[in-house]
């Protein structure tokens, strides 16, 4: 790409550096949380294809030079196929999430896979390439390609939010690449709108009258029960569990009370319970002492 002036370039090159070197700092802090053996191979193929693609930024073809771009795009693809294989393969209870109601974190990973396809498809085929026109062909390919290191970056800090301090190394990596692609971009409009199309979306699902019909699904399944027995939680303070022992809010089960709350994506059952099971489990994982499951599904919902 023609750039405007030397010292954007530099400015260009310097702000997608060090996003890089954040996003490879909060890959680290999200590969230091304890997790299952079934999970690491997902971690590590996802952050993989995150940080294979953000590389391919910086290995822009050009003619008569090795096709190392090209490489690292087909090696992250790879990288990606198997993070999706493995995290809905070996844990079954994740397709129970593919409804009106799944999670932000997946469709923000949805969005990562089609921008993906996007980049691949523009690439690939010709009648497509002839159709958009030789330059906005290839605006549109990094357009997407942009588009796919959002997603992904949102997917895994939404996925990462117990890790806080890697949240905030990826969405201020993420900062620093957009940066670097609106210095450098040509089309600097369509990839503002696209990047803002993006953040509407989520936010529109996120919040407002849109998560409560979104999540109406959710609220009135039948409680599942995940696995919880009393006899495995011994020696704990039942108001630990039982606020509403303390706060007096009712006797009733906490699930059945907790389905009715869920009208807000902050609100939902799942995360929430999600995250007041698993911190604790993960905390005695942390502290070497005897620990219940952290995030494989199957140790709590049955399989
Ligand atoms: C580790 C957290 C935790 C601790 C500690 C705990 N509970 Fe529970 N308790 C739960 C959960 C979660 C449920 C709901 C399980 C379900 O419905 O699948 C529950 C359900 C119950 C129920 C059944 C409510 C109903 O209507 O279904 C009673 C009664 C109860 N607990 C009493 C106690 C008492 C008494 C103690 C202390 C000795 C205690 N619990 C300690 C988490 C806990
Ligand atoms: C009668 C209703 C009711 C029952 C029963 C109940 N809760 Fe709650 N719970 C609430 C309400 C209301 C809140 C506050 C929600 C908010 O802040 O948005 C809450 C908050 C929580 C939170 C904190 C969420 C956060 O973001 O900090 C956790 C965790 C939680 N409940 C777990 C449980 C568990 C575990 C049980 C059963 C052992 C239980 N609740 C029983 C109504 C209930
Ligand atoms: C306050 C800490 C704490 C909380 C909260 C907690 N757990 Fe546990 N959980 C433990 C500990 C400790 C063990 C290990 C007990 C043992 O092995 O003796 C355990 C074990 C388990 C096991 C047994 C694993 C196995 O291999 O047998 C399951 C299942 C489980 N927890 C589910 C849950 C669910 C579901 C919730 C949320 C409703 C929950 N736990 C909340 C501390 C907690
Ligand atoms: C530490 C235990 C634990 C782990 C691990 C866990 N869950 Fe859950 N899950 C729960 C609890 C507790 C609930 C609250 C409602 C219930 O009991 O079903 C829940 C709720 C859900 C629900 C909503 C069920 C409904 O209809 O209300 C879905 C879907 C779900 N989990 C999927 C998953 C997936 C996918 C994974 C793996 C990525 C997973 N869970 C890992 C404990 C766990």
């Amino acid at each position: 790409m023609k750039l405007r002036a030397k010292w954007l370039q530099r400015l260009a090159g310097h702000a997608g550096r060090v996003g890089l070197l954040l996003l490879a700092g909060g890959a680290v802090v999200l590969l230091w949380q304890p997790t299952e053996a079934a999970w690491w191979a997902a971690r590590l193929l996802g952050v993989a294809a995150l940080l294979l693609i953000s590389g391919t930024l910086f290995l822009r073809p050009a003619y008569g030079q090795r096709p190392w771009h090209r490489l690292f795009g087909w090696a992250a693809l790879a990288a990606l196929g198997g993070h999706v294989v493995v995290t809905t393969g070996f844990q079954p209870v994740f397709w129970r999430w593919l409804t009106p109601a799944m999670p932000l974190e997946i469709v923000a990973g949805i969005i990562a896979l089609l921008a993906f396809l996007m980049v691949l498809l523009v690439q690939r085929s010709r009648t497509l390439r002839r159709r958009l026109g030789p330059f906005s062909s290839l605006s549109v390919h990094r357009t997407a390609g942009y588009l796919l290191i959002a997603a992904a970056c949102t997917h895994i800090t939404l996925v990462a939010g117990m890790a806080f301090s890697a949240a905030v190394g990826f969405l201020s990596g993420l900062a620093f690449l957009l940066v670097e692609g609106l210095l450098r971009e040509r089309h600097v409009v369509r990839l503002a709108a696209t990047l803002a199309l993006f953040i509407s979306a989520i936010a529109w699902l996120a919040i407002g009258s849109m998560a409560e019909t979104r999540l109406a699904g959710l609220r009135q399944a039948p409680i599942d029960h995940a696995r919880f027995l009393h006899t495995d939680h011994t020696g704990l303070a039942c108001a630990g569990c039982h606020h509403n022992f303390v706060d007096r809010t009712g006797t009733e089960n906490c699930l059945s009370c907790h389905k009715r709350l869920s009208v807000s994506e902050a609100s939902r059952i799942d995360s929430m319970f999600h995250a007041f099971c698993s911190e604790c489990h993960r905390a005695d994982n942390r502290a070497g002492r005897k620990f219940g499951p952290i995030d494989d599904c199957n140790g709590c919902h049955g399989g």
